[in-house]
């Protein structure tokens, strides 16, 4: 049997700081003039900071200048810094903490494969950064998600072949870029948004070890 790894999702998988991408890309719409749902949110999900603009300012049918979407993305991210400079340890999700502490310990190999420039800080925070055998972020890729250059470093780094690798995702673009690197996809949260992936868990609490151990047995 070949080694098989684990990529890890950062924001809303380990740690739920979804809410507070929505939370500041939100305040910014209201500033710009109109409102976002958190339904609209999930196109935002996954997708890299620049793009998640984008999305948004298509949402909100506004266009502006190159100068202004940078002081922009600067605005946001200085909120959304604020918002998890107060985090703590009960914001990694239900079963994280124990799941990687149980992969380190039996010595499964496991990687970050994120879209956020600010994944090594969150680690970090959480004393969760040691544990990773690799970490691939947005500070790494090219091409963000939904194309699957992440996490085809993030295998590469663990020195494992992707058709033996299985993502954990919150994103649609992420569970479609699992897919396209060949990769085993688990969806976390909405089955109608994650259709594609090949198992969809209601919430972390579901991804218990049993169900992982199964899966690289
Ligand atoms: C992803 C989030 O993990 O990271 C996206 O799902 C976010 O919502 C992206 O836009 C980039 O994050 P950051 O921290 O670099 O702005
Ligand atoms: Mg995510």
């Amino acid at each position: 049997m070949s080694k098989k790894a684990i990529i890890f999702d950062l924001d809303g998988v380990i740690v739920d700081t979804a809410k507070y991408h929505y939370l500041a890309w939100r305040e910014l719409a209201i500033q710009l003039g109109f409102d976002f749902t958190e339904a609209q949110n999930e196109q935002l999900k996954g997708v890299s900071r620049v793009r998640s603009l984008e999305i948004l300012l298509d949402l909100g049918n506004v266009s502006l200048e190159e100068e202004e979407k940078t002081k922009l993305l600067i605005e946001k991210n200085n909120q959304y810094l604020e918002y998890i400079a107060e985090m703590d340890h009960s914001e990694i999700l239900p079963g994280i903490d124990d799941l990687l502490h149980y992969l380190k310990l039996n010595k499964v190999p496991f990687s970050l494969g994120s879209a956020s420039k600010n994944a090594r800080l969150i680690l970090e925070t959480l004393e969760l950064l040691d544990l990773f055998d690799a970490i691939v972020d947005g500070n790494d890729v090219s091409t963000a998600k939904p194309d699957p250059e992440v996490f085809l470093i993030a295998a590469q780094k663990l020195g494992v072949d992707p058709e033996n690798c299985i993502v954990i995702e919150d994103a649609q673009a992420g569970i479609e870029a699992a897919n396209k690197a060949n990769m085993l996809s688990i969806g976390i949260g909405d089955e109608k948004v994650l259709q594609d992936a090949n198992y969809i868990l209601n919430d972390t609490s579901e991804l218990t070890i049993d169900f992982i151990q199964k899966l690289i047995d």
